[in-house]
């Protein structure tokens, strides 16, 4: 069977989408010979479906990358790295329209998202990690006459990188910028649910000019390709994005040979506003800060505590923002903010809570109900708007992914750190307020690895990020994020010769 396919996507842009699993500088067939449907979330009609990697075909792609990282690539000159990285950022540049086109259809995001947020930054992305590897070195240590040391800063080995369906492109760009930067070798596994505009890329890996097998891209399932990731011998470090019970099963996979992992699994990330706060400016960040990308995003602002003496006016503005802003239809029409969910599972998963919600008692201010498109097709969820939730409520504890918010109030700054730090996780919160000190006091003590003071979910590839307690292992982006990819080796000097 041809490994490629000529697609014409709804926004009638034509191109040529790959099929195959791109192993060594190639596109080959499934030794399983499985293949994966891919949906178009916005009316469930199917797009095309690929090769579908099992064990075998991980065991190949790791043999491949490791053919990689003790070959040229080991021997390239640093900064020769850096050209690859910035040749492959100006092609992704290039191929911006497709690129967003094919996330669009695939996963059921806004073309402009895609167009205007996930391309330029995986671009910036790559850029930035460009720009860092001819700068990755060690120091010189020096403890006393007789004695000098050195430390050296070397690639892992071949990674394993485990991708999410919600931002395809930026995940991906966000494991192999750092990976590639510091000399590793990969495998990626792409989500079964979003695999085209990786596979895209991966031709565009090629033409960059990087050798065979330094990038391996594998469709396959979380179960059979992902488990065969996390569990393979010659794998040195796998990096994971996705749920916490997968973060959790991945890490007790990779103790088999004591992989280096770096996990960023889920949130419930509160956003607090206190009553000194630009209120209007607390609610437009509070609708986008869990709205956006039809609320699937690992640190969204899913909680949020109003003080009680402007909790009124701020559920009314709030509701106003939702019915001005959250237009759900179409990803490709112009003037939609939110698509469908990407999938029939997370469909099925939002729709269930919203069920608990009404359950629980939690007042509905707005949504709380499927809505379909006008053919009346589609994987679409009204933003839904649960008030005078409590903190048990299963709707405040869980990490629901999708248009689906909790507000309640709160009266002093002491019981909203405490109510906002009560959760297994701790990836992100938010504080508004127009006092400095309390911001930063706040921020002192809230639980969660990035904290957004008068904003929500504000992000540059030059930042950290990572989780506090159940929302992850280690760092991604930034510098912190490079180091991750990298493992230092200290050389003894005896300088005098004797013992
Ligand atoms: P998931 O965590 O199961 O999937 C993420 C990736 O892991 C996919 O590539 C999947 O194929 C792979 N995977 C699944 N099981 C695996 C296993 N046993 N071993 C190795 N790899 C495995 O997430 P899923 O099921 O798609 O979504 C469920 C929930 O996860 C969402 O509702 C959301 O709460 C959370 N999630 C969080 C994300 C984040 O950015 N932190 C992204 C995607 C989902
Ligand atoms: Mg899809």
């Amino acid at each position: 069977m041809s490994h490629i396919a000529n697609l014409t996507a709804p926004n009638g842009i034509n191109y040529t989408q790959p099929l195959g699993l791109f192993i060594d500088n190639e596109w080959v067939a499934s030794k399983k010979e499985d293949r994966i449907i891919s949906i178009n979330p916005a009316d469930e009609s199917e797009i095309c479906s690929e090769e579908a990697a099992g064990s075998e075909d991980v065991d190949i792609a790791v043999n491949a990358a490791r053919r990689a990282f003790d070959g040229k690539w080991r021997e390239m000159d640093t900064s020769f790295r850096g050209d690859l990285l910035h040749k492959l950022a100006t092609l992704v540049e290039q191929h911006a329209d497709v690129l967003a086109t094919i996330d669009a259809w695939d996963n059921g995001k806004t073309y402009n998202a895609a167009r205007n947020e996930d391309v330029p930054d995986s671009v910036a992305i790559l850029k930035y990690y460009a720009g860092w590897a001819d700068k990755i070195h060690g120091t010189v240590i020096e403890p006393n006459p007789s004695r000098m040391a050195y430390t050296s800063r070397e690639p892992i080995g071949v990674c394993g990188a485990i991708i999410p369906w919600n931002f395809p492109l930026v995940n991906i760009v966000t494991k192999l910028g750092p990976a590639l930067a510091a000399g590793n070798t990969l495998v990626v596994k792409v989500a079964e649910q979003t695999p085209l505009s990786a596979l895209y890329f991966a031709n565009l890996v090629k033409e960059a000019g990087f050798p065979r097998g330094v990038v391996n891209v594998l469709n396959g399932m979380g179960r059979e390709a992902g488990t065969a990731i996390a569990a393979h011998p010659g794998i040195d470090m796998i990096s994971f994005t996705g749920s916490t019970p997968t973060g959790r099963e991945i890490l007790k996979t990779a103790a088999v040979n004591m992989k280096r992992v770096i996990l960023e699994t889920g949130g419930k990330s509160p956003l607090i506003v206190f009553k000194d706060a630009d209120l209007e400016q607390a609610v437009r960040w509070g609708h986008r800060g869990i709205m956006s990308n039809q609320g699937q995003v690992c640190s969204a602002t899913s909680r949020i505590f109003v003080h009680e003496d402007v909790y009124d006016r701020f559920l009314a503005l709030y509701k106003d923002e939702v019915q001005k802003v959250s237009q759900v239809g179409d990803p490709f029409k112009e003037d939609t903010f939110q698509g469908p969910q990407v999938s029939k599972a997370q469909f099925d998963r939002v729709s269930s809570y919203i069920d608990t919600g009404k359950r629980e008692g939690a007042k509905l201010l707005c949504g709380g109900e499927a809505c379909k498109n006008m053919s009346g097709k589609g994987l679409y969820i009204a933003p839904t708007v649960f008030t005078d939730v409590s903190d048990s409520m299963t709707i405040s504890r869980d990490e629901v992914f999708g248009p689906f918010v909790v507000i309640s109030k709160f009266n002093e700054e002491k019981e909203a750190i405490k109510r906002a730090n009560d959760s297994v996780f701790g990836l992100g919160a938010a504080v508004f307020t127009r006092d400095i000190s309390r911001a930063l006091s706040v921020s002192k003590k809230i639980e969660s690895g990035t904290v957004w003071i008068n904003s929500s979910n504000d992000s540059d590839g030059r930042v950290p990020f990572g989780g506090f307690k159940q929302s992850g292992i280690g760092l991604e982006l930034g510098e912190l994020g490079l180091a991750a990819y990298t493992i230092s080796k200290s050389v003894f000097i005896n300088l005098n010769s004797k013992l």
